[in-house]
């Protein structure tokens, strides 16, 4: 079986690779690079020790993403390649329009015109707004608040159109919470091309001594301590949950939508404080204002992804921490 991965080099891309390689998949990386860099497939291939094939385009380039199927014969796609950064896509909404709507229509396009019909795409929490409960189930009302966000609400939306008209579509839309950790091996990890600013990666940039605190943004939500509690998974449970939705696309027709948390969720000064059990370094940090866009709470109701996907989040807290810290001590400089 052979699959297509977009966006294969990045953070979750990577993890999603070595799953798959180690399950048996004969596995094709489609990436632009654009937040990734090719030293991650390196070390993909280290650390399975398997091949995969590399394609450096963008899926904006229609010419060569049909070479990609004209060279290959896909079974099935997993659709991860995506701009992801909220505060960015508020200042240059067109770029994320333009780069994961229109990225995602020449792909459907593509595979259409290819025959292959089964896609499992990288979703996000984010279009669950406000939430106005938790924990979240895959039926609460959608309203993404940034372009970013809703990017991922039309994709969804455009997915489902599909199925309607063709119902030979197997589709399987996964929402993730909040992806943290790292590869156990510490050979693979997070490291974008631009500043970070995740609450992780944040406290392991402090903790490296490349940040002298963390800003904790706000203290004054309705919480256990005030400040903001959200689903943290570990990169290499989301990455087993992509194995399990293909296994269902591969098997069936439909279009499904799937929660990917832990159900469990964590206030900051709560991680801050189990990082630093963990590692034993301190997190200096002080409380700033709220960060505009921000919600109190956020975390899954993971059931539905259990029942159909036999698919449960194993990894706890505390290994994402101490991962995260084996990523960021390993490779101070990144990939570099
Ligand atoms: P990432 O930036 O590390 O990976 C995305 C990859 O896609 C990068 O390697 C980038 O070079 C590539 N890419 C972007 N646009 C492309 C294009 N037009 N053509 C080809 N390649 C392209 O990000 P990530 O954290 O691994 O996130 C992966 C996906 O998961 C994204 O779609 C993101 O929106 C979604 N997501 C991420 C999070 C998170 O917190 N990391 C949470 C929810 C959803
Ligand atoms: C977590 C908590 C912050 C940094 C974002 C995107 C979302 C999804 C996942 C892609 C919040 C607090 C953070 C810091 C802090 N991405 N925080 N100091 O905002 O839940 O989700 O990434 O789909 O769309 O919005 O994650 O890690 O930025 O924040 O106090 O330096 O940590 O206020 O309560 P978020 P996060």
């Amino acid at each position: 079986m052979a699959i297509l991965i977009t966006g294969g080099a990045g953070y979750i891309g990577s993890h999603t690779c070595v799953e798959l390689l180690n399950a048996g998949y004969e596995v094709i990386v489609l990436d632009s690079l654009s937040n990734s860099k090719a030293e991650s497939l390196k070390r993909v291939k280290e650390i399975t020790g398997k091949e995969l094939k590399f394609y450096k385009t963008d899926l904006l380039n229609r010419r060569e993403l049909e070479m990609v199927f004209i060279e290959n014969h896909i079974d099935a796609v997993i659709h991860i390649a995506g701009l992801k950064a909220v505060s960015e896509s508020i200042k240059v909404p067109l770029r994320y329009y333009h780069n994961n709507i229109i990225g995602t229509l020449i792909l459907c396009e593509v595979m259409q015109k290819y025959g292959v019909k089964k896609i499992v795409f990288s979703s996000s929490a984010t279009v669950y707004g406000v939430p106005k409960r938790v924990p979240i189930s895959e039926n609460f009302p959608l309203r993404a608040t940034n372009p970013y966000g809703r990017t991922k609400l039309m994709i969804e939306e455009m997915l489902r159109d599909l199925y309607v008209a063709d119902n030979s579509w197997s589709i399987s839309i996964l929402r993730y919470f909040n992806p943290v950790g790292a590869h156990p091996s510490r050979r693979i990890g997070e490291d974008p091309n631009s500043v970070p600013k995740n609450l992780m990666t944040n406290i392991t940039q402090v903790a490296v001594g490349k940040l002298k605190e963390l800003m904790v943004f706000g203290n004054d939500y309705p919480t256990v301590d005030g400040t903001g509690v959200r689903d943290y998974i570990h990169v290499v449970d989301l990455a087993i949950g992509h194995l399990k939705a293909l296994e269902k696309v591969l098997e069936t027709t439909g279009v499904d939508v799937y929660n990917l948390g832990t159900g469990i969720g964590y206030s900051v000064l709560q991680i801050i404080s189990i990082f630093e059990k963990v590692t034993g370094v301190k997190i200096p940090y002080k409380i700033v204002e709220r960060r505009s866009g921000d919600v109190a709470i956020c975390y899954a109701d993971p059931t539905k992804a259990k029942k159909e996907l036999g698919w449960v989040a194993k990894r706890e807290i505390e290994e994402m921490c101490a991962d995260s810290w084996g990523w960021q001590l390993n490779n101070p400089n990144g990939y570099e």
